[in-house]
Parts: structure tokens; C-alpha cells; sequence
């Protein structure tokens, strides 16, 4: 089951790296990253433009290595004009960044950023939670040392499993740093997965589910389809928001989101009755994240859903706010 899982995953990124499942979520292979691939004395950077990226620099800072956080304001992505300049200004051994940004809603242009990244000798690790199996991402083409996600978006399984692809160059760099712990230490993992096995009990429900998933995927709706629904969820989305008065909260059209949509309250409206009223009509959007709450809502249209479903919902939403103006 495994070695079915990861050979479909190879062929969902792209790529041939060897792939990976963590028994846990994709908080954990983020902070198997941190732990496997900085050296005490190396510095790493973390980009961001949001509560995840925020999220991926307290991890390192928590687990005791050298941190630098570089932000843009939120709705912003990394530019790679931004990459060029930090990257210049000093040697960084790891860099990590978001793919999909799910509290502000947007993509960065990590095709731009990553090579950018790998021209200053570099290793890249991506986080592609929110958009792995949602939104083309080639690992190979890009240079992606480790891509990692959960199950529990995109793909739309049960919590509690996550995955990742890792390149020569992380493996080659995990045995070069010390105290990697034990739960996510990526030799262990690597270990194990040539007997396609976990190091630690896996969920065995989650890992059928998946298996079944990305069967699906490939060979059923087709990844070049899956993409494109995306892309159409996304337009459906921005259109219905213009329609009533939304502005969109990414500052940049080309980085609006395939996978969750961020609007801003700019109708100015009770956002927390708008969600309340909808959950008893048996639909659930989100608030904005953190400070982000009732100033902006987020709409996911990722994994499952299907353009028929989101008509459904938008149409009982637009009623909704029409009832709230
Ligand atoms: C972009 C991103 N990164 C990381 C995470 C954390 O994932 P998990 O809850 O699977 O640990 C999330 C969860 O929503 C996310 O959206």
C-alpha cells in the first residue's frame, strides 16, 4: 500500500525524488525539516506572507537553530526581486516557503523563487499543504528539495497523515546534522521506506483512503483536470465576489489563489452572522485568519469540490449577505 502511495505521489510532483508519509500532520514533516537539515552553525531563512509561513519560522527558532524571518505585508507574496535581494545579502544554507499561503489566499510564484533560491546554493523546502493535488507543482523542473502536505486538504482524507518528496541533496545533508530527534528524524523514514514502512505506527485507515485518493487522481479525474477544476473553482469564486461588492484581500491578481479564496469585508457586513447563517443552511466557509477575523472570509474550493457544489453554496451565500447589506 505504501510503495503504491508514493509512486503515485512521484508522479503528482513531478518528480524523481524519493517520497515519504509521516505518521502525523504536515506541521510535523515541517518540523522534520528544521531538525534534519540545519546545521548549528548554518543560518536558514523563512519566507513569508502569512500565519503558516509565521508558523514554519517559530519552529525553527523553537528547535534552537539560527532563524532569519523575512515577511511581506499580508495579501503580498515574495516577489523575485525580494528573493534576489535578501538572498544576496547573506549565505543562507536552507530556504523555506509556502506554495499556497491559506490565511491570506495566495500562490506565491515559487517557480520564479525557487530557482532563485538553488542559484545561491540553497536547499529549498516548500510547503504545498493547501495545494498539492490542487495546483501543478514540478518538483524536478523546479529543484525542490523537500515538498511536503497533508492529507487532509486537497487531497480530502481524514487528518492525520502527511507526505513529501526529498531531493539527493537533503539526504545527503540529514546525515550531516546532529541531534535530528527520533519521530522525524528523515533517516529513520528513509529507512523504513525501503520496506515501504513507517517508523512509527501508521493510521492504516488514512493510508487505505489515500491509496484509493490518488488512484483517483491519476487515473480517474487526471491531474491536468484536477488542476484546471481548480482553476475554474478559483475564477467562479473571484467573479461571485465581484458581483456583490468583495474586493479580493490578495494585493495582486497573479497570486490569487486555485485552492482558497480570501475576500475582504469592503460591504463592511457581519461576517460571523454571514458564517452562522450559512452553517444552518448546511454549508462552512471560514473567517479570516487571526487579526484577519471579520475584516476578511475565505472560501476553500479545493479537493472534491466541484463547480455544481460551489454554485450551490454561492448562490445561498449571496442571499445571505443580500439579507445582511
Ligand atoms: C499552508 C499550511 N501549512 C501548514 C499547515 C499545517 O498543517 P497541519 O494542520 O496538517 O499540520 C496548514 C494547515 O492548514 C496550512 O494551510
Amino acid at each position: 500500500m505504501q510503495q503504491l502511495i508514493t509512486e503515485g505521489l512521484k508522479k503528482i510532483l513531478y518528480t524523481k525524488n524519493e517520497c515519504l508519509l509521516s505518521t502525523s500532520s504536515a506541521t510535523g514533516l515541517m518540523e522534520a525539516c528544521v531538525r534534519n537539515l540545519i546545521k548549528d552553525d548554518e543560518k536558514a531563512l523563512f519566507f513569508t506572507v502569512g500565519a503558516f509561513g509565521d508558523r514554519w519560522h517559530k519552529i525553527g527558532v523553537s528547535n534552537g537553530k539560527n532563524s532569519e524571518k523575512q515577511s511581506v505585508e499580508w495579501g503580498g507574496v515574495i516577489t523575485p526581486e525580494f528573493a534576489q535581494e535578501i538572498l544576496e545579502k547573506d549565505k543562507y544554507a536552507v530556504v523555506f516557503i509556502q506554495a499556497n499561503e491559506t490565511s491570506t489566499g495566495v500562490y506565491n510564484p515559487i517557480d520564479k523563487v525557487i530557482p532563485i533560491i538553488k542559484d545561491h546554493g540553497a536547499l529549498a523546502c516548500v510547503d504545498a499543504t493547501s495545494s498539492m493535488a490542487g495546483v501543478k507543482l514540478e518538483v524536478d523542473k523546479l529543484g525542490v528539495d523537500v515538498c511536503l502536505a497533508s492529507v487532509q486538504k486537497c487531497f480530502t482524507i481524514p487528518p492525520g497523515l502527511a507526505l513529501c518528496s526529498i531531493s539527493q541533496a537533503a539526504i545527503e545533508k540529514t546525515s550531516q546534522v546532529k541531534n535530528r530527534g527520533l519521530y522525524f528524524d528523515f533517516e529513520e523514514m528513509l529507512k523504513k521506506n525501503k520496506s515501504h514502512q513507517t517508523p512509527s505506527t501508521p493510521p492504516i485507515p488514512q493510508m487505505r483512503a489515500l491509496e484509493s485518493q490518488i488512484d483517483h487522481i491519476l487515473n480517474k479525474e487526471g491531474l491536468e483536470n484536477r488542476f484546471e477544476r481548480h482553476a475554474k473553482l478559483a475564477k467562479r469564486t473571484q467573479e461571485w465576489a465581484k458581483s456583490l461588492g468583495f474586493e479580493m484581500f490578495p494585493t495582486n491578481e497573479k497570486y490569487y489563489s486555485n485552492t482558497v479564496s480570501t475576500m475582504r469585508n469592503s460591504i463592511n457586513i457581519d461576517i460571523s452572522k454571514m458564517l452562522s447563517t450559512l452553517v444552518s443552511k448546511g454549508y462552512r466557509i471560514v473567517n479570516g485568519y487571526g487579526s484577519l477575523k471579520d475584516k476578511t472570509f475565505r472560501i476553500g474550493h479545493m479537493g472534491e469540490i466541484f463547480l455544481e457544489d460551489l454554485n450551490k453554496m454561492l448562490k445561498v451565500l449571496s442571499e445571505i449577505v443580500e439579507g445582511l447589506k
